[in-house]
């Protein structure tokens, strides 16, 4: 099935049209000589984004007593690095939101899913005092990007993909690359390569289901990785958009204990107690970009 492998990367072009101004803006920032002007222009060519930007800054989650009426005004009351991770959520909604055939996810499965990882690495990242949790809400939100092409794959290949996990004990990402050619994960971190993403966020995205082969291969920031690693982990524990391959990944603890010790085992049940109290983050956050 490996000749799949250049047909599949051929799709990935696609979905570059669905992200492309998140791209954009993703670049912009990371140029110095970017201004807010040079944003809000680049923002405003796209009317419905521009829309749910300032409705989204104007929501009570950000308590602002005077009312954001453009732009130029929304970046800077929320900044660059927030602004960056409210384009992405925005421009992932019309990807995520749709039915996930091979992972037997329903419409707006994968899209819950993916915003409750991303809720609960930024909240991960704070915990441990990560230095950018920003960064960590973004990659929990992307990590299952190669899903939104890989998944027409999986589901000719469903069968034998379970097939393999049953008769050679490994997980699921495991049997797809053997399968397929490539797994989900991957294939996620070939597109944010094109994509021009930085080196963590990519390492992360590869990695999110094996972090000890991240450890193997001597990623730059194994803690943002490990921090995903876990809260996709928690998303699927708690039952949030888990699709047909959930149950048959693994948890790292080791790796998730080398976080330090708000994440030790003796505090993994109040952890979890303040983690459930993040649904109602999770939930404005849905229903606020619908
Ligand atoms: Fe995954």
């Amino acid at each position: 099935m490996k000749e799949n492998v250049q047909e599949i990367l051929q799709k990935a072009n696609n979905l570059q049209y669905n992200f492309h101004i998140a791209i954009k803006v993703s670049k912009l920032l990371d140029d110095d000589n970017a201004s807010i002007n040079d944003l809000s222009k680049l923002i405003e060519a796209d009317q419905a984004l521009t829309v749910k930007l300032l409705k989204h800054c104007n929501s009570a989650e950000y308590g602002f007593s005077k009312r954001v009426t453009t732009v130029k005004d929304a970046i800077a009351r929320i900044g660059f690095k927030i602004l960056k991770t409210m384009i992405f959520t925005i421009v992932s909604k019309s990807s995520f939101n749709q039915e996930i055939k091979g992972y037997g996810l329903e419409k707006g499965d994968l899209w819950r899913n993916s915003i409750s990882c991303a809720v609960y690495s930024r909240y991960l990242a704070k915990l441990i005092d990560y230095n950018d949790p920003d960064q960590a809400f973004t990659a929990g939100l992307l990590r299952d990007i190669g899903k939104l092409i890989l998944h027409e794959y999986v589901r000719k290949e469903y069968d034998e993909i379970e097939r393999l996990v049953n008769k050679e004990n490994i997980t699921f990402s495991e049997a797809e690359e053997k399968i397929i050619g490539l797994n989900h994960c991957q294939l996620g971190a070939l597109v944010a390569d094109k994509w021009n993403f930085p080196q963590i966020l990519i390492d992360t995205i590869k990695y999110h289901h094996n972090p000890e082969k991240a450890e193997q291969d001597e990623c730059e920031d194994m803690d943002l990785l490990r921090i995903v690693h876990f809260a996709d982990y928690l998303t699927v524990m708690l039952g949030y958009g888990i699709g047909k391959d959930s149950m048959l990944q693994e948890i790292d603890m080791d790796c998730v204990e080398s976080l330090g010790p708000p994440l030790c085992n003796e505090n993994m049940e109040s952890l979890i107690s303040d983690i459930v109290n993040l649904n109602p983050e999770i939930e404005h956050l849905i229903s606020n970009l619908e």
